[in-house]
């Protein structure tokens, strides 16, 4: 299934990339990890990957993963107490992905505080059945409102993959791309894997993300950070993920 179980393995090193900006890590508040000790164990892994910076976004999903910052920040507070008594040298932030729904699209409205990071971005995603009614209404109003949107893993929205003028209309109308590492595995199909790839090649990311949710996660990205070939492209793609360090 996986392309990279080939013989030319190196050190891992995703060192260049240097922070990540999505991921499920801080335990117990949505569906990714649950425990604090394997969130620390993940962390530390994540480091010897080569990642200095980890921004955790868990999901706000109204009815689904009903946090808010009063949810997402005391946990934040409690991994990075943990993080300082171990002495383990990573940076960790929080802000959040958020669904794009009605409920979003009101918060938006209103003024509600939300979680970003970096340059005033913030992480967005929508269903993986149906693009989001509120979609084009929410990029406009962020903007609006002075915040970045940035479209989380757009090579999972199979429903885009026949029209990919329609990326095309998400970058005009100014929204930012975010693939995730495990697309270019072939972790999510080789269709994924082939739009992700294609993004990429279009110039049309700006962000990879682990996306990390549990062990299975992990293990995949350690195996294909083990071969540089499949991924030292990454290097010269214009990604920003070095500026939020
Ligand atoms: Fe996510």
């Amino acid at each position: 299934m996986f392309s990279f179980l080939s013989s030319s393995k190196s050190s891992p090193d995703l060192s260049f990339i240097g922070a990540d900006m999505h991921s499920h890590l801080l335990p117990g508040i949505d569906d990714g990890l649950q425990k604090m000790e394997d969130t620390i164990s993940f962390i530390k892994q994540l480091h010897t990957l080569g990642y200095q910076k980890l921004i955790c976004t868990p999901h706000i999903f109204a009815g689904v993963h009903p946090n808010s910052p009063e949810t997402i920040l005391p946990v934040l507070a409690s991994v990075r107490e943990k993080l300082q008594q171990l002495e383990i040298p990573v940076s960790i932030e929080a802000a959040a992905e958020y669904m794009i729904d009605h409920e979003f699209e009101q918060a938006v409205q209103r003024g509600d505080q939300l979680l970003t990071f970096g340059d005033n971005y913030i992480l967005i995603e929508m269903s993986y059945m149906a693009a989001s009614p509120y979609l084009q209404k929410v990029i406009f109003e962020l903007k609006l409102a002075g915040l970045q949107p940035i479209l989380a893993h757009p090579e999972r929205y199979s429903f885009y993959h026949p029209q990919f003028q329609q990326y095309q209309e998400l970058k005009d109308r100014g929204c930012l791309f975010q693939i995730n590492m495990l697309s270019l595995c072939g972790y999510y199909g080789k269709q994924v894997k082939n739009v992700a790839k294609k993004l990429l090649k279009n110039k049309m990311v700006e962000f990879v993300g682990t996306d990390m949710h549990h062990q299975n996660h992990l293990h995949v990205l350690q195996q294909f950070a083990k071969d540089k070939k499949l991924y030292g492209f990454l290097e010269n793609a214009g990604l920003l993920n070095s500026t939020l360090l």
